[in-house]
Parts: C-alpha cells; structure tokens; sequence
C-alpha cells in the first residue's frame, strides 16, 4: 500500500525519515526536535564521543531544555544516533546536512571542508530518490557548487536532488527557535523538493509560520544577511556609545528613546560590549570575504567597521577598568563575572567576556574568572586565568569588579552584599544589565561603556517578544 494520500504526488514521502549529520549545536538540536515533532531521526557525526554521549542521553553542550528534550525523544524510540554513513544513506528520505562551517585558520572565510565532506560522503552512498538539505551557514554560491559535486560522484547523478533551509535559531533559545521558528526559509532548485521540504516542515508550517520559498542562492544569503544586520544594529548602538563617551552623553538613555521608535525597535540594540560567539563574528567576516570574490566588496565594505567597532568595545572596558583602579592594572585584582558570549550558554567561542580578562591579564592583572556555566570550556581556551567556583569566590577583595556576561545570577544579587565582599567598591557594568542607581546607592564606584559617572538606571522599549536584546 502506498504511504502517500491522492493530494500528495507520488514521488513525495509524506512522512519522511530524516538522518541530520553533524550533532553539534545546531544538528544536535534539529534532530532531537524533529523526533519531537513526531518524525523518525537519525544522528550522525563522525564523533564517537558526541553520538555516544547523545544516545545515552547526555548532550555535550549547555542549552536549557534540551536536555529533557533528548530524553522525550529517546523514549519515544523515534530517535537514534550513529557514526555510520552507510546506516544513514539507507534510512534517510531527507537528510539534513548541519556540520560547522568555522573561520578558516589565517583567513576570513569559511572554512568549508567538513559541508563538502558531508555532502560527498552521503551522495556515494545513497541509491534511492531522497533531498539533501544543507542547513549550515555557507558562503553564496556554496549550493550550486555542491549541486554539480553530488552529481558527480552520486550514483544516482543529478536525480539526487540538493536544497538550503538556513537556520536562525540561538544559543539559550535553541529549543524553542527550533519548534516554532519565526519564519522558515527553503531555497530549492525543483518543485519535487520544494513539495518534500513542505512534508518534512509539516507540522511547523501547519502552525502558521510564514514561509519563504527561494532559489538556492537567495537562501544562502537569507542567513548571512540576517546575521550581517544584527551584527551592524549592536555594533551601531555601540558606535552611539563612542559618540557618547566624548559628548558626556548617555547610551542607555539614547537606546531607550531610539527603542520607542517602533521602526527601529529595542532588539539588539542593548549597547555594552558588543557581540561574539561562534555565529556573528565569523558571518560577518565569511560574508565580506565572499563579496569581494564576487566582486561586490565594497558593497559590504561596512561590515569591517561594524567588526572593529565590536573589538574597539573590549578595549574600551579594559581601559575602563584600568582608569577605575588607579591607571596601572599590575597586581590589580579584578573579578572578571563571565565567561561565555552571552547568558545561558557555555558557549565561549569569539566570546567578549574572556577577552577582556585576556586582555586584563596580559596587563599584569590577578583576574579570576566566574562563569556559571562556561568556565571548563573558557579554561581549556585560556589555561593561564585563574577560575573560581562560585561568584563570592570570584569576588572576595576584589580591587574591582567586571560584569562582562550577564547571567541572571549577576544581575540580581545585592549591590550591598556584593560590596561587602570586595575590598574596594567598584564596578564597571560591560552589558549595561546592573541596576545602576542601587549600586550607586550601596557606595559603588559604577561605570558603564557610553554613559556618564552618575548614570540613571532605565529600561529599553521592547517589541513583541519578552527577550527584549537576545
Ligand atoms: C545568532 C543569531 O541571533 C541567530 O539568529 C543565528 O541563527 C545564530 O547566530 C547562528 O548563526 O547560528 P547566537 O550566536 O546564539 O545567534 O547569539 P545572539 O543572541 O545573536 O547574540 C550574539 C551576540 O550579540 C552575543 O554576544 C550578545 O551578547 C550580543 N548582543 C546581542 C549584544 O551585544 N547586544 C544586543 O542587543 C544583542
């Protein structure tokens, strides 16, 4: 009996099962949510250790909620995992490609060779009609390029079709993004993929989320775009805060009258010190790379100022920090709160927080380093830092205090108990998250990137979602 309805065209699966290869961040995530969504998943990676770890029900990494997702999924028995192509080539009707595309050593582009193994080692082995859909963020043009790749080394030749469904999910919210997506994206190059796509997105389009349907390259540049215009709004804002700094004006307060303009809005447009992470940074960088390969360099050319606006942040709170104790960081004790590119995660690629105590460091500072949730990864990235176990530890007759990520265990503890802590009473604020007024009041020193000494406290605008900056 066939498994398809008479509205669906025969050569479609209307239920597919899904093989998602790679499991890390954003593999690991989609394929535990598809196994949600009630559809049969299997992991692939080349990392016995992560297709071990995940199977047992561990995920490798931090990301609320995810955890008990796994755990949803394995007992659903809809979910598996292997390291094995050949298991994944004759389970998948679709396979999801969502391998790292990192900076590549020495350079500003992607680096591309784990993508083009993917797609290589799965088209080898695959003989029956199934889509490949490239999740990971690439350059524009990767997907035609690996188009005539699969063609030629597939048995099937070009019947093994190829699409792009960029990802827009984030770190901290990766579950949530993932099941209910604010918009979905497929670039295809035929109708039959477009028609699979739309079974394989089923319950999520039954939703209501809009869809953009593309070619191949539009798809590619949905991402990098999308990614290019939240990297230029933070890095704008924090321009404003430059501006700010020589004027005595205030950054915050100009964010929040800017935020009430619901044309420009309130997201992302949190100044402080500026965006990292293993997304952002490396975009931006692949993206301008790539424009100027395809000749239209300049028209991106804006893209390096928003990358040194961002590095110029961490400077700036280094400079911060140093003025506050004195002018000479040498023997300076500071507490350096955070560690990871943002709260809720253990993320710590690219991240500004560890920079900074770099940087601290470097200056001859004793900075110890606290991170809820980041300090193993951050100390397998700088070795030569001190890290404490918890924030009293990190705090205790610090000369100075440095919030640099802010996790919600910072922003709310006491500014008077705090205080009693450290042997001196300063504080510079690198995310603009503290309540500036209650530090003042219990005796603080309070500084914050772009806003004068005695700064008010005020809360930005937000639009529809409650994550107002994340
Ligand atoms: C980012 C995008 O937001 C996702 O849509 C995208 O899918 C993802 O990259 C990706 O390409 O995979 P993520 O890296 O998780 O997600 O982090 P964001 O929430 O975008 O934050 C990036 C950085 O900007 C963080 O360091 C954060 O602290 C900083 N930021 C954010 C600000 O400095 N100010 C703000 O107002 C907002």
């Amino acid at each position: 009996m066939s498994t398809t309805s008479p509205v669906t065209p025969p050569d479609i699966v209307e239920h597919p099962k899904m093989t998602v290869i790679g499991t890390g961040y954003l593999g690991a995530t989609h394929a535990i949510c598809m196994a949600i969504l009630g559809f049969d998943v299997l992991g692939v990676d080349v990392d016995q250790r992560k297709i071990d770890a995940l199977a047992a029900g561990d995920v490798p990494f931090f990301e609320p909620g995810l955890p008990e997702q796994l755990r949803i999924a394995l007992d659903s028995g809809r979910l598996h995992f292997t390291t094995s192509f050949d298991e994944a080539a004759e389970f998948g009707d679709v396979h999801f490609v969502c391998v790292g595309t990192p900076q590549a050593p020495g350079s500003d582009a992607a680096d591309l060779r784990y993508v083009e193994s993917a797609f290589t080692e799965l088209a080898q082995r695959i003989t029956r009609k199934a889509l490949l859909i490239g999740k990971s963020t690439v350059p524009i043009g990767t997907a035609a390029r690996l188009t005539e790749l699969v063609a030629q080394v597939s048995p099937l030749g070009d019947e093994l079709e190829l699409a792009w469904n960029p990802e827009f999910l984030r770190e901290g919210f990766a579950v949530e993004d993932t099941l209910h997506p604010d918009r979905l994206v497929f670039g295809v190059s035929s109708p039959w993929a477009h028609r699979q796509l739309i079974q394989a997105f089923r319950p999520i389009i039954d939703e209501g989320t809009p869809l953009v349907v593309t070619d191949l390259p539009t798809s590619e540049l949905v991402k990098v775009a999308a990614n290019s215009f939240l990297a230029t709004k933070i890095s704008f804002i924090n321009a404003m805060a430059e501006v700010c700094e020589a004027t005595g004006a205030d950054v915050n307060l100009l964010a929040t009258a800017l935020s009430h303009d619901s044309r420009i809005g309130g997201r992302f447009l949190k100044p402080g010190l500026g965006f990292g992470g293993g997304c952002l940074p490396k975009d931006i960088r692949a993206f301008a790379y790539r424009a100027e390969q395809l000749g239209v360099g300049q028209a991106v050319a804006f893209l390096h100022e928003v990358d040194d606006i961002n590095i110029r942040r961490r400077v700036k709170t280094v400079e911060l920090i140093r003025e506050m104790v004195g002018g000479d960081l040498q023997g300076k004790r500071i507490a350096a709160l955070g560690a990871a590119f943002k709260p809720n995660s253990d993320d710590v690629r690219d991240a500004p927080a560890l920079d900074v105590a770099r940087m601290l460091y470097m200056e001859g500072a004793i900075v110890t380093v606290y991170d809820p949730e980041a300090n193993e990864n951050a100390h397998r990235a700088y070795p030569d830092l001190t890290y404490a176990d918890t924030m009293v530890a990190a705090v205790t007759d610090a000369d100075a205090v440095a919030l640099l990520t802010e996790w919600q265990e910072f922003v709310t503890v006491d500014a008077d108990e705090l205080g009693r802590l450290v042997r001196h009473r300063r504080i510079v604020d690198g995310r603009h998250a503290l309540d500036a007024d209650a530090y003042t009041s219990a005796g603080w020193d309070y500084r914050a990137l772009g806003r004068p000494v005695a700064a008010k406290t005020v809360a930005l605008a937000s639009d529809s979602r409650d994550d107002v900056f994340a």
